[in-house]
């Protein structure tokens, strides 16, 4: 197994709270040592032990790649009309979701792939080296598992969303759709995947709905997350915490009940900004979550509809300016807050042991990625100890 020093890295972000400073544990002047796949070594640069390859980071800075735990990258086509009309004062209502379902419904199994494997690689190239995705737009027993199989060839992280809406060949009976989802459509998805999620808003499925579907997911042996309170106030939040979900996904309209019970749970909170940005929303208010003392990740919801942008740092980028986060809350939020809501600890962070996933941005410090907004900062993606980027 060969061994490589990044070395001469002007800010290190370890996501490491035991060194101080912030929570981020950033080290000025300094070097990390990859091992194989694992980070073996962090510390002051005149410190780095010997290794076989030595790269110079050139004074700049180099934090944990972005773990993004909240995408919808199974899909075909896009909806550029909807959004055009969204621009000239057409409010959002996830009705076009149907737009996409017809769409993924049509293409082929190599379309689809093709698709996921080109917004990957965008990601790629933004920094993101973990991804979570979803199904959600087959709503078939035969096209939620195909979207799954295809999506667990590029990733362990794969999310059974069956209940993203009722498709309309189910609209006169949600609860035969609801009984599909817990039944056939569960058994033939939860091979393929490692969550269940579950849209819960009105005009989606309600909270008795919701709780049916993520328990039968739970029995067979998936993790509960929801995508709660997006559109309007309801129970997505409060079942979130009931069920122990990794994660609430949205959180735009909280009551302050909503923000205690996720400040007394393990839930985490991922808000998911280029959903605001790309609707005309409200933003999600991060500064609430975060002095209530919640866990905050940030993600991107890379979806045709709502959220049609790859990029973590773009997302970095609005939290920052309108959502209340400091920069450096915001890049902890993207790294180590998605590996929380992922419930993992062996990824967004730079500590021995850790999965060598790293990002060198062309800038000395992480606070640029929302200091320079707009701006592909991103130089350089270790994956696994690989560099790919
Ligand atoms: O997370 N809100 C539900 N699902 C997606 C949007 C899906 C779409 O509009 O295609 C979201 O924003
Ligand atoms: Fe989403």
């Amino acid at each position: 197994m060969s061994s490589t020093v990044i070395t001469n890295i002007a800010t290190l972000v370890t996501n490491d709270p035991s060194l101080g400073g912030s929570p981020l544990g950033p080290i000025q002047d300094a070097a990390v040592v990859i091992d194989g796949d694992r980070i073996a070594w962090t510390g002051e640069a005149s410190k780095a032990p010997a290794t076989d390859n030595r790269v110079d980071a050139g004074g700049r800075a180099v934090l944990p790649g972005f773990v993004d735990s909240h995408s919808h990258l199974l899909f075909a086509g896009d909806r550029t009309q909807e959004f055009n009309a969204r621009m000239s004062g057409r409010s959002y209502t996830a009705g076009g979701i149907r737009t996409t379902v017809a769409a993924t419904r049509a293409a082929s199994d190599a379309e689809l792939e093709a698709n996921l494997t080109r917004y990957l690689a965008e990601a790629l190239r933004q920094g993101t080296t973990t991804f979570e995705t979803k199904s959600g737009y087959g709503l078939t027993v035969e096209h939620e598992s195909r979207a799954l199989r295809i999506a667990a060839g590029h990733t362990e992280e794969v999310t059974y969303l069956g209940a993203h809406i009722v498709p309309p060949d189910h609209a006169d009976d949600p609860a035969a759709y609801v009984a599909l989802v817990t039944g056939e459509m569960l058994d033939a998805c939860a091979p393929h995947a490692r969550w269940i999620d579950v849209f819960c808003e009105k005009g989606a499925f309600d909270g008795d709905q919701a709780r049916a579907i993520l328990t039968a997911g739970r029995a067979k042996g998936l993790h509960p997350r929801i995508h709660a309170n997006q559109l309007s106030y309801g129970p997505g939040v409060q079942l979130a915490v009931e069920l122990d979900a990794a994660s609430a996904d949205h959180c735009t309209h909280l009551t302050d009940a909503d923000v205690d019970a996720l400040a007394q749970g393990r839930t985490v909170a991922t808000l998911l900004p280029g959903a605001e940005f790309s609707t005309r929303a409200q933003w999600p208010d991060a500064r609430r979550l975060l002095d209530a003392g919640v866990t905050v990740a940030l993600s991107t919801d890379c979806n045709p509809g709502s959220s049609f942008t790859s990029s973590v740092p773009f997302c970095i980028a609005l939290a920052v300016r309108d959502m209340g986060m400091t920069p450096d809350e915001a890049v902890w939020s993207a790294t180590a807050g998605g590996a929380a809501a992922l419930r993992r600890t062996d990824i967004g962070r730079l500590t021995p042991g850790a999965r060598a996933d790293l990002t060198l941005l062309d800038a000395p410090s992480h606070v640029h990625l929302a200091y320079r907004p707009g701006v592909p900062l991103v130089s350089g993606v270790w994956r696994g100890g690989v560099r790919v980027v």
